[in-house]
């Protein structure tokens, strides 16, 4: 199956912090791959901005360094990487001054999409804000994209919500939470609201308990100075596991758009119960299989942060009062594995007697690797001698369901497409931001007031011991983490 590609109007997408990571990483080469898929017309431009002086050239070679250390070989047929680059420009400017802004200004062409993204620390948002408007650059059609972290808590937030809102309107604001770009957690709304067999059983009458993992083998890596203020909580947990929840939990919106989906997810973030202080394990990475533990890594002997969060969330609403979504996330696992596992109860009766093989159904999303949806079902045991009861999976891989061609799109590119054409649905809203922020302050303050501790774990391992014990007291087991 051949996904079909719908080319996006034509753009100018100024990129603040054109050189940094999260540039070359996955919004240079996201763009280039839907370049190549003939999504981004060739009239479509890209201009790169930030405080080192270099000219356009330069910024190329840099972008095709970029494309060369992060897209497949053969997705990067030369000529079409030098097509590409002729799209792009650069302009070398003073986010707090005056330098740069009148080129830029310059730049820009009447008639097409503008869009800003704003790849550069949060202390700057005001002033870019501010300069694109002093200098006639954004206008009232313009959309500008800015990422995590969205503050680091409630105030945080709030002021950057004003901050933001002093300059654009809020349906010119794009919020992005990558988790939302990811292709199988769109599925999950397909899942769910475009089948008939999901839905009816989706609520706590039928519904066990659900447990969202999102596991990673990395540790901090390079990103010790800021992970260290963040923790698990501020850095998993408060977004992407949130939007994750969110999704499966929320009411059927009536549309797919914008206001309709993100009205819905608002309603679970104001329905969470505050969180019971006995209902969290938080943890942090030993050193092993020679490589440092978390606390060398973010260069902090004292650090009480966390680089792994198990807790036990209640959803208070008709729909899910009395059935439990378990969360965990943390670094230096066993392996790299998100999911998310809807665990139905027992059928009320068993008209067998040997029911020894019986298990609960479970429909497994797996967000990555390996997307696709596994629903466990009850079989008869093959062969004579009586009814006897086995489980068996009902496994959809998407790349082998969907074939070879279905190359899945990373999370940027595809958010980043939907910029353009001015699409908000898959972005954060500033109030499920800030609700979110309400619901996870407590939390962490709770830890602060406490001078709680993470527990230590070993690296390869599936994070402290008493994240088992969170869900063995309620009589149930954390799934396998495994690839
Ligand atoms: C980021 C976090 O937002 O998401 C990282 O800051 C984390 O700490 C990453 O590693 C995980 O994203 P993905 O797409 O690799 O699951």
């Amino acid at each position: 199956m051949v996904s079909r590609v719908i080319p996006v109007e034509t753009f100018d997408l100024v990129i603040f912090g054109a050189t940094g990571d999260l540039a070359r990483r996955k919004i240079l080469p996201g763009l280039f791959r839907r370049f190549r898929a003939g999504q981004m017309t060739p009239e479509s431009r890209v201009i790169g901005a930030a405080r080192t002086e270099m000219d356009a050239a330069a910024f190329r070679a840099q972008t095709r360094a970029a494309i060369e250390d992060f897209v497949d070989p053969a997705q990067r047929q030369a000529e079409t990487v030098e097509a590409f680059l002729s799209r792009l420009d650069y302009v070398a400017i003073d986010a707090r001054g005056t330098a740069g802004w009148a080129a830029l200004g310059a730049l820009m062409r009447p008639g097409v999409v503008r869009a800003f993204y704003f790849s550069v620390a949060p202390g700057l948002f005001g002033d870019l804000a501010e300069r694109l408007h002093r200098n006639g650059i954004a206008d009232t059609d313009s959309r500008i994209v800015v990422e995590k972290p969205f503050g680091r808590d409630l105030a945080s937030a709030r002021a950057l919500n004003a901050t933001l809102a002093a300059h654009f309107d809020e349906r010119q604001i794009y919020r992005i939470d990558h988790y939302l770009g990811k292709e199988t957690v769109q599925n999950l709304m397909a899942v769910r609201f475009a089948n008939m067999l999901f839905e009816p059983l989706w609520n706590a009458q039928h519904v066990d308990h659900v447990q969202i993992t999102v596991a990673e083998t990395v540790g901090v890596g390079g990103r010790g100075g800021y992970y260290d203020k963040s923790g698990a909580m501020r850095d998993m947990v408060q977004n992407h596991m949130m939007q994750l929840l969110c999704l499966i939990a929320m009411e059927p919106p009536y549309h797919f758009d914008p206001a309709a989906v993100r009205d819905e997810k608002l309603k679970v973030i104001r329905a969470l119960d505050p969180v019971d202080p006995a209902d969290i394990v938080r943890g942090q990475y030993l050193a092993g299989a020679g490589q440092p533990g978390y606390l060398a890594d973010v260069e902090n002997p004292a650090s009480r942060s966390e680089s792994y969060v198990a807790l036990k969330v209640h959803v208070s609403n008709w729909r899910w009062k009395g059935t439990p979504f378990y969360l965990r996330t943390g670094k230096r696992l066993r392996a790299r594995a998100s999911e998310i596992a809807i665990t139905f109860k027992e059928p009320p009766h068993s008209i067998f007697d040997d029911v020894q093989g019986w298990r609960e159904n479970v429909l497994v999303i797996r967000l990555q690797p390996n997307e696709g949806i596994n629903l466990m079902v009850m079989i008869k045991e093959p062969g004579p001698g009586g009814m006897r009861l086995t489980q068996v999976p009902l496994d959809m891989s998407f790349a082998k369901a969907l074939g070879a061609e279905a190359e899945i799109a990373d999370a940027y590119e595809r958010l980043i497409m939907d910029v353009i054409r001015g699409n908000q649905t898959l972005f954060m809203r500033g109030d499920e931001v800030e609700a979110a922020w309400a619901w996870t302050d407590p939390i962490i303050q709770g830890w602060e007031d406490r001078g709680d501790r993470p527990q230590p774990y070993d690296p390869g391992t599936s994070g402290p011991e008493d994240a088992l014990m969170l869900m063995h007291r309620d009589g149930r087991r954390w799934r396998e983490i495994r690839e």
